[in-house]
This record gives C-alpha cells, structure tokens and sequence, in this order.
C-alpha cells in the first residue's frame, strides 16, 4: 500500500503538526480558554482541508464549534464518518506536571502533553491517514469528519447538531480512535463503554460558620454528616446501597465472563504500576470485570471548611462532593440519577438540608464483533500489529457512542491506540511514538479493508 510509504515519509511532519495542536490549550471546561478552543478548531480546519477534504466548515454551537468536513468521491462507495474530539481536559494541578502540559516534548518514546493521547493524538491520526490515502490516490472509501470541542464537557450541543443533521451524517460506519489497548503485544479492539450519571451534593447545616468549640458537640456539622452519608452509599463488598441501583444492569453469562477472562491480565503489574496495597471492588468480579461490566460510584471531588495553611476552628456551614456513577448496558442515566437523589435525601439526617445537582451524564454502549465495521478492523490491527485482536470492555464513558446507535441506527468502532500509562487526564499525559504512527497505519488499512468488505 501506498499509503504506508507515505506516512513513513512524513513521520517528522506528522509529529510537528501533532505538537502544534498541543500547543493549543483547548480546554473546553475553562472559559478563559474559550479562544483556544476556537484556535483549535480553525487549525483543524486548515489541516483537513490540506489534507484533501472537500468542504470543511466551522459549524458554531451554543458552546464550542464542532469541524465538520468530508470528501466524497463517489456514491457508490461506503462512507466512513470519523468522529473525534479536539478539547483537552484541565491542565490542573500544573505542579505535578514534568513538562508544562501545553509545550510538547518527547521523553522515552512518548509525547507528554495534554491531550497527547486524549484525544488530540489519536483523532489527528486519522487526519494523517486521510492525508496519506489522499496523496496515494488510495482512498478507498467517502470519509466525513466530525469533530468537536465538548466532549470533554458531555457533548450536549454535539447532541443536538446529529439529531439535526442527519442525513448530513449518513454513512456505513462510525469510526472512533478515542479508547485504549491492551498493550503495543496485545492489540485489542474496544466493544463496550460505561454510562455516567454526574451529581453534585451540597449539605447545608447552620445558617453560618460556627466557633467549632462553641458550637461543636451540639450542632451537626456538614462535612462529618457528608462523609457518614457518603460512606453509606457503599457497603464492605463494594456494593452500591442505593435501592433499585441494579435492577437493570445487564447479566452476562458464565460464557461470556469465560471469554473476557482469557485476555491478559496482570493483578500484580496493575498494583504496582499505580503503587497500590490492594485493589478493591465488587466483591465476586475480577478487576477487568469491576471496570467493563459492572457499575460504581465514586466521590472525584469533596470541599467544604478551612483548607487553608495552618488551623482554624470552624464548624462549617456548608460541605459539598462531586459523585459519579458510571453505568453498564440497561441502565438509564436519568433513572439512575433520580434513585441518587431520592436515596441520598433519605438517608440525610434533619440537622441538615440536601441539594443534589446533575450534571451530565450518559448512557453505556456495547458495539457488535459481527459486523463489517469491527471484521475490518480486526483485520486492519491484525496486519499492522501482526496479532489479532481481543475485544475488550473498557471503564470509561464516550456518551456520544450511544447516541449515534440511538440516533443514526450506527455501532462505533473504537479503534483506539491509548495504554493504560498513558495517563489521560491526569499530570504527564503521554502517548507514544509508536503508537501514533502505528494508528495512522492501521486507520489507512481500516479503510481499505472496509472498502473490500463491503462490496
Ligand atoms: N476518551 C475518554 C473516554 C475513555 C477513556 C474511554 C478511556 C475508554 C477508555 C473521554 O475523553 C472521556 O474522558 N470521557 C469522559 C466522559 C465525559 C462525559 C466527560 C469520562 O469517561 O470521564
Ligand atoms: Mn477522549
Ligand atoms: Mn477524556
């Protein structure tokens, strides 16, 4: 394949490109970063349209714009619709980082920036690899691009603009590179996401800060009840007590548990790749199975009091956390969310008043190993990795997944490069040389195995 030559050729440029997007702070949360963002989308244009798109175009949102261009070079063919997100994740706490987050550089083989995996690096393989077929004269395959600059903000006005346009939207496969791998030995192709439910708790106690000696023992303070009602939600098998929690969660078999069982796993790396004494889960799952098939709950973020330097004595008024639950097939966000709420209300003792806020969720995805979209990719990385690869559950949550199964009747290949070390979202985000270049191959060999699949 041409294409191949081609990207080999280009290996500097691509990377250069890659660190100028880097460079571009384009964290959706942030307002002050609301200019960035915009950068980043009009170097995508710029980019898409150099590479050989036909019509690119900035579509504005009520939030950050969404790049959407596409070349269609006859209607015969089937048309791949790549979706990406250009917006990064906070930067925070920037002391923890090696590297400034937003000035690539390359240590060991990895690129460490924010965003390098996440999804600056691997949504811009896809760019390189249209690039690469374009100038090849290899193209396969009408490919339109969509990609936008909320994702990490829950995609709500992406939401809106594939309910709006979908005819616009048509196409055989959605092809995502977004998720990760098991490792660069074992390729592996991912087929389920988890759904997110997303609240913030705030308890208010007395009407104001209090002398935590005057006060303390007679009045209830927020932050110890918070805590006591947090560790309810929990019981000593990491069960979540939230009543009706699990009615829906789907069951898989004995056959099923058995396969998933079969890909490689490491209990001792995984401990002492994070420095953990022990994990801890869902009593009777594994620790692929507690994070592809199973529910949880998680506290992200927890406030309230004096957390300055030194001590003041305060019974706080006030005390706030941040929740997630993310969710596995058959359970509903909004459902999900509600028996939250209602539970939380319940347990709070009267000393204290309870406002649950929702932030954005989503719902999981499964995607099928049957169909011509995931046939082509299992061949793609079979080629370019020399290894067929495992199907495999992953924790995390890309909303937008269901939507498009929901909304545009189409399953998302999940062809994703990430390593768990990787580090998304978190200081020192990487992703690795290899790994870059070794995804804009297997997206150009996706292309022509779809293409040969489909007639
Ligand atoms: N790319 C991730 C999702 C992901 C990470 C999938 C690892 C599989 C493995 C995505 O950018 C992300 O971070 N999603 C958010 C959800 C969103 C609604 C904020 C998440 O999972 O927290
Ligand atoms: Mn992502
Ligand atoms: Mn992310």
């Amino acid at each position: 394949m041409k294409s191949l030559v081609y990207i080999n050729d280009h290996k500097q440029q691509f990377l250069d490109e890659l660190f100028a997007l880097l460079r571009i702070p384009s964290v959706s949360a942030d307002s002050k970063f609301k200019d960035e963002v915009r950068n980043a989308a009009s170097f995508l244009k710029e980019k898409l349209e150099k590479a050989g798109a036909d019509t690119v175009e900035i579509i504005e949102t009520a939030g950050h714009p969404i790049v959407y261009g596409e070349k269609i070079i006859d209607s015969n063919l089937p048309t791949i619709l790549v979706y990406g997100h250009y917006d990064v994740q906070p930067a925070d706490p920037y002391e923890l980082w090696d590297s400034p987050p937003f000035e690539p550089v390359i240590k060991n083989e990895k690129i460490y920036a924010r965003g390098a995996c996440d999804d600056k690096g691997q949504m811009y393989m896809h760019i390189k690899a249209f690039e690469a077929m374009v100038a090849s004269d290899e193209l396969s395959c009408n490919v339109k691009f969509m990609i936008e600059g909320e994702e990490e903000v829950g995609s709500e006005n992406l939401e809106a603009f594939v309910k709006e346009n979908k005819t616009r939207l048509k196409s055989d496969v959605i092809l995502i590179s977004d998720t990760g791998i098991i490792s660069n030995e074992t390729p592996s192709i991912t087929v389920g996401l988890r759904g997110l439910s997303y609240v913030e708790v705030e308890l208010i106690g007395p009407n104001r800060d209090l002398h935590s000696g005057m006060y303390g023992g007679a009045v209830d303070n927020p932050i110890n009840v918070l805590c006591d009602m947090i560790a309810k939600l929990k019981d000593e098998n990491g069960k979540i007590t939230i009543p009706g929690f699990y009615d829906k969660v789907e069951v898989l078999s004995d056959h099923q548990r058995a396969e998933m069982a079969k890909a490689p796993f490491s209990l001792e790396k995984y401990k002492s790749d994070l420095a953990l004494g022990d994990v801890f889960g869902e009593k009777g799952y594994s620790t692929i199975e507690r994070t592809g098939i199973r529910p949880t709950l998680d506290v992200n973020g927890i406030w309230g009091g004096y957390t300055g330097e030194g001590a003041k004595t305060v019974l706080p008024s006030k005390a706030s956390a941040k929740i997630s639950m993310r969710l596995v097939p058959n359970q509903d966000s909004t459902e999900i969310t509600k028996l939250f709420e209602d539970y939380f209300k319940k347990i709070a003792p009267s000393s204290v008043s309870v406002k649950v806020m929702p932030h954005h969720g989503g719902e999981a995805a499964v995607v099928s190993t049957e169909s011509i979209g995931y046939k082509a990719a299992e061949k793609a990385m079979s080629e370019s990795f020399g290894k067929i690869p495992i199907p495999t559950r992953e924790g995390g949550s890309i909303p937008i997944v269901a939507l498009f199964q929901k909304e545009l009747e189409l399953d998302s290949i999940l062809l994703g490069f990430g390593l768990d070390e990787d580090a998304i979202h978190s200081p020192n985000e990487s992703y690795g040389l290899f790994n870059y270049y070794k995804g804009i191959e297997t997206i150009a060999l996706y292309h022509k195995h779809f293409a040969e699949l489909s007639k």
